[in-house]
């Protein structure tokens, strides 16, 4: 199993973010976790990453203690943030050069060849020589993806990766995340039950830092489930 989520819970001050939180990835899943806000998926997600300390349980990545796994570990995961957190004053290759460099990329010319790669990988061609500051919502989200993915992580995880993006740019961003995630594992939260339909294997739904649902994504079709257990989630 790559990743193995065992009885996590995390309090702040008498509220409960995440409740006795257990659940198993395979590696190869495109996993969707869906949950109304305050649910519990960002602070799930900063919990697999080993950012952020937890009350109590254990999560294991390749058979290591996210905790004591350190950079080796979590070189081997890519995040994108909820907010999409970037240097706004950086130029678009300067910033991935940079993250080029912070995942031990040496050498001028590689560290070109790489930003290169995944300029055109994530489509950001067009908008390449601009400061991030400068980019509209949309490239800005592919900086913020393409800086998760530039070391080809094992695990991506994506906050919210298509919040607030046009059609177009959603439509594209799906295709980038269903085709990194057809050989690598995903973790993506979002609001839209038809981003979960477009892009994952598998459903989990949180409400109140807890698991209400975790199935495949064809057994929830087949039993005509999807809307209904959405619903009883927003409910
Ligand atoms: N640093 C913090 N201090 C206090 N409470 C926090 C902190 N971080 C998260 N919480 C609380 O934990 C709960 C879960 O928050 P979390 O951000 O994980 O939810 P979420 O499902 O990602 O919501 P959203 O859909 O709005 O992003 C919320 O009630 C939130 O207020
Ligand atoms: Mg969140």
């Amino acid at each position: 199993m790559l990743l193995e989520v065992r009885n996590i819970t995390k309090t702040y001050g008498p509220q409960k973010a995440l409740d006795n939180v257990s659940l198993d990835i395979p590696r190869g899943q495109v996993v969707g976790l869906l949950g109304p806000n305050g649910a519990g998926k960002s602070t799930l997600m900063r919990s697999i990453l080993g950012y952020l300390p937890t009350d109590g349980g254990t999560v294991t990545f390749d058979g290591m203690d996210v905790r004591d796994g350190g950079d080796g570990l979590r070189s081997r995961m890519g995040y994108l943030p909820e907010h999409n957190p970037l240097y706004r004053e950086m130029y678009v290759r300067e910033f991935l050069d940079f993250i080029a460099d912070l995942h031990g990329i040496k050498g001028r010319q590689a560290r070109n060849a790489k930003v290169e790669e995944i300029v055109t990988r994530v489509g950001l061609t067009p908008e390449a020589h601009k400061r991030i500051a400068a980019l509209s919502k949309g490239y800005r989200q592919r900086v913020g993806l393409a800086q998760a993915i530039l070391h080809d992580p094992e695990l991506l995880i994506l906050d919210e990766p298509t919040s607030g993006l046009d059609p177009l740019q959603l439509k594209d961003i799906r295709a980038l995340i269903r085709s990194f995630g057809e050989n690598r594992t995903v973790i993506l939260s979002t609001h839209i039950m038809q981003e979960v339909e477009a892009m994952c294997d598998r459903v989990i739904m949180i409400k109140q830092g807890r698991i209400v649902e975790d199935a495949p994504l064809d057994d929830l079709i087949a039993k005509g489930g999807l809307e209904e257990a959405f619903n009883a989630l927003a409910g």
